[in-house]
C-alpha cells in the first residue's frame, strides 16, 4: 500500500512538471515565442480578468505553517525598459512535495494543484508574491521549486526558468549546469527577514527565448 501510494506520488509529480517537453503548443498571436509547452495555457486560467490583476499576490495556503517567502521583482523588456502588464502565473507543491488538489480543480488545476495564483507587473514592471516555500517531490532529487509561465500583452505565453532556491542542497552543479536561464536566472538567493524568507527575481523577456523578436 506505502509503495502504491508513493508510485503514485511519482506518477503525479512526473505529470506535473512536464511543462517544457510536450509537443503541445498555445497559438495565441501571431508570432510564437517560447517553442513548445504543455500546460502554460494554464495562464488563461485566472478567476479573474487579466484587467483585473494587480502585481502583488499571496498563494492559498500562506496562513498554513510552513517558511513564509516573499519573491519580488522587476521585469524588464528586452530594451532594458521595465515591462508593465505581463501576466505571471506561478505554482508549486505543497509542504510535502506534492501538487494538492481539493477534489473540485477544474482544467490544468487538477494538475498544477491549487497553491497557484496570477499577478500582472505594473507600471514600473513591478511584482511580488507571497507563498510558503515548496517542499521538493518525495523521493526525488528535483530541487524545491516553483513553475512560472509569462505572457506580454502582444505575445503569446511560454515558460521561463523555474524559481529554484540557492541554499537547496538538492541544486546540486549539474542542476545548476542544466538550467536555460530563460527569462534569466531562477536561482533565488533567500535572506532571512522579519519572520519570514525574502528573494528578489528580475525577469528578462525574451533572453534566451527561442523565436523572441530581435529588438
Ligand atoms: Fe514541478
Amino acid at each position: 500500500m506505502k509503495l502504491l501510494f508513493v508510485f503514485t506520488i511519482i506518477l503525479i509529480s512526473n505529470i506535473a512538471c512536464s511543462q517544457k517537453n510536450d509537443k503541445k503548443t498555445t497559438q495565441a498571436t501571431s508570432i510564437h515565442v517560447g517553442g513548445s509547452c504543455e500546460g502554460c495555457e494554464a495562464i488563461h486560467e485566472s478567476p479573474v480578468s487579466f484587467d483585473s490583476l494587480t502585481n502583488v499576490l499571496w498563494l492559498p495556503g500562506w496562513n498554513d505553517q510552513g517558511r513564509k517567502l516573499e519573491v519580488n521583482g522587476v521585469v524588464y523588456k528586452a530594451d532594458g525598459t521595465p515591462a508593465p502588464n505581463v501576466i505571471i502565473y506561478v505554482y508549486h507543491t505543497d509542504q510535502t512535495g506534492v501538487y494538492p488538489t481539493k477534489g473540485d480543480e477544474k482544467g490544468w488545476g487538477k494538475r498544477h494543484g491549487y497553491l497557484r495564483g496570477w499577478m500582472k507587473t505594473n507600471e514600473k514592471g513591478e511584482y511580488k508574491f507571497f507563498t510558503l516555500r515548496p517542499a521538493a517531490y518525495p523521493g526525488r532529487k528535483d530541487p524545491e521549486h516553483i513553475h512560472v509561465t509569462i505572457k506580454e500583452p502582444d505575445k503569446n505565453e511560454y515558460w521561463i526558468d523555474e524559481y529554484v532556491f540557492d541554499d537547496d542542497p538538492l541544486l546540486t552543479d549539474k542542476q545548476r549546469k542544466n538550467l536555460e536561464d530563460r527569462g534569466g536566472s531562477g536561482i533565488l538567493k533567500v535572506k532571512n527577514a522579519e519572520n519570514m524568507l525574502k528573494a528578489e527575481r528580475n525577469i528578462y523577456l525574451g533572453k534566451n527565448i527561442p523565436d523572441y523578436p530581435k529588438v
